[in-house]
């Protein structure tokens, strides 16, 4: 049966926006879909960038320096937005206005106030499907460790530690890019550019940290400008959170990480659940594995180390002996995203939705607000 094409626009073709050609020109990679993305317009102020979608996504028909040009292209039905943080509030209200579907890179808008200012145009624009990039929760060995969560095996929740580690920021001779400017970035920092990795899937389980307090780290305070000066180097590196989850009858602790500067790591994702009788761990280090460990009263504890290799919630030909990346991860959020969008169910496990996103800038506020004031501050969800 032939597949239904979903024509989109890309408005960012820097680095993620270059992830999605890749994604959608390799879709005959998965084996079950009755939907596919046909990129045919990019929007970008820097031309170069353009000119690569130009040279090797063949379905290109318009290539524009102004989005707005591409929201009033009738042919287009759904957009995937990558631009710097303090453009989303401006960029995002107008897609959704236009009636084309969504999906935006996180966070939504760089602060809680600008991220209402995407949800009220979300409440006005029901029709339209908008869904918030992260990709890394469809690891294999992530969605292992969610399926024991959601199984309702692991017993009281003593811990559970997600975390986003970097070490790239760690050369302070590394040029500055708006990831590093609070005006373009936000005040968040590091945690507005890794919060909604470490937040997805705490959220989706339904832990909310009703309270949470925060260790923020500023350590590289101006950085070379790439034209023989300096510039200041204000956001945050690294982030420490720890939230205080409510469960029936007790309450545990979550523990956030979003480092900028955590030596070694070149983009470490993971998350540790520990209960009194399962814990799981998965991370994208060994991204072929995950661990697990039963436990009953007088039993040893042992952890077990299982090998998963491709195992993807969207079927797909690689050979289940194989390796799954980054760039699986990135094809079966697409997958999820169309799926959805299609009035499919995303198999189980749908991108993020604007509710998480808002939950998650609820954590986000609190959290810099703690760190600043060194206190335990309630989320305001
Ligand atoms: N999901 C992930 O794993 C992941 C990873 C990295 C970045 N991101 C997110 O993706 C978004 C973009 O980040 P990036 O790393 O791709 O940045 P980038 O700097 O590589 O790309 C952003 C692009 O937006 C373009 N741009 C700026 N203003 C524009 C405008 N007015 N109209 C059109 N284009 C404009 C820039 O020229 C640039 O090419 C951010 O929200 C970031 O948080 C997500």
């Amino acid at each position: 049966m032939a597949q239904k094409i979903i024509r989109f626009g890309v408005i960012g073709c820097g680095l993620m926006g270059r992830e999605f050609a890749s994604s959608a020109a390799r879709w005959l990679h998965l084996t079950d879909m009755k939907t596919r993305p046909e990129i045919i317009a990019v929007c970008d102020t820097n031309t170069d960038l353009m000119d690569w979608f130009g040279d090797n996504v063949a379905s290109i028909t318009q290539k524009t320096t102004d989005y707005r040009e591409m929201l009033a292209n009738p042919d287009i039905d759904a957009i995937y937005c990558a631009v710097p943080h303090v453009l989303h509030a401006k960029i995002y209200p107008e897609i959704i206005s236009s009636g084309k579907h969504l999906l935006g890179e996180k966070p939504f808008g760089m602060d809680r106030a600008q991220n209402t200012v995407i949800q009220t145009a979300l409440d006005a624009h029901p029709e339209v499907f908008a869904r918030c990039s992260s990709e890394i929760p469809f690891f294999p060995g992530a969605q292992k460790v969610i399926q024991m969560a959601q199984s309702g095996k692991m017993g009281d929740i003593l811990e559970v530690e997600a975390s986003f580690l970097h070490s790239s920021d760690i050369d302070p001779n590394k040029v500055i890019n708006w990831k590093r400017v609070e005006a373009v970035n936000g005040e968040y920092g590091c945690m507005g550019d890794l919060g909604m990795h470490v937040l997805h899937v705490p959220l989706r389980l339904g832990w909310k940290p009703k309270s949470v307090s925060a260790s923020l780290v500023k350590r590289v305070t101006e950085r070379p400008d790439g034209k023989g000066g300096m510039s200041p180097c204000e956001t945050w590196d690294n982030a420490t959170i720890t939230g205080t989850v409510p469960m029936e009858g007790y309450d545990f602790p979550l523990v956030l990480k979003t480092w900028r500067i955590a030596p070694g790591e070149s983009n470490s994702w993971s998350i540790r659940i520990l209960g009194m009788k399962k814990s799981a761990y998965f991370t994208t280090k060994n991204p072929r594995q995950w661990q697990w460990m039963n436990y009953q009263s007088g039993e040893a504890q042992v952890w077990q180390t299982q090998d998963l290799g491709y195992q993807s919630l969207f079927p797909a030909i690689t050979g289940g002996i194989f390796e799954f990346g980054f760039a699986d991860s990135i094809q079966q959020m697409w997958a999820a995203f169309l799926h959805e969008l299609d009035g499919g169910d995303a198999n189980g496990f749908h991108c993020a939705t604007p509710h998480e996103v808002r939950d998650h800038h609820a954590v986000l506020t609190a959290a810099l607000e703690a760190g600043k004031t060194n206190t335990i501050v309630d989320v305001d969800y």
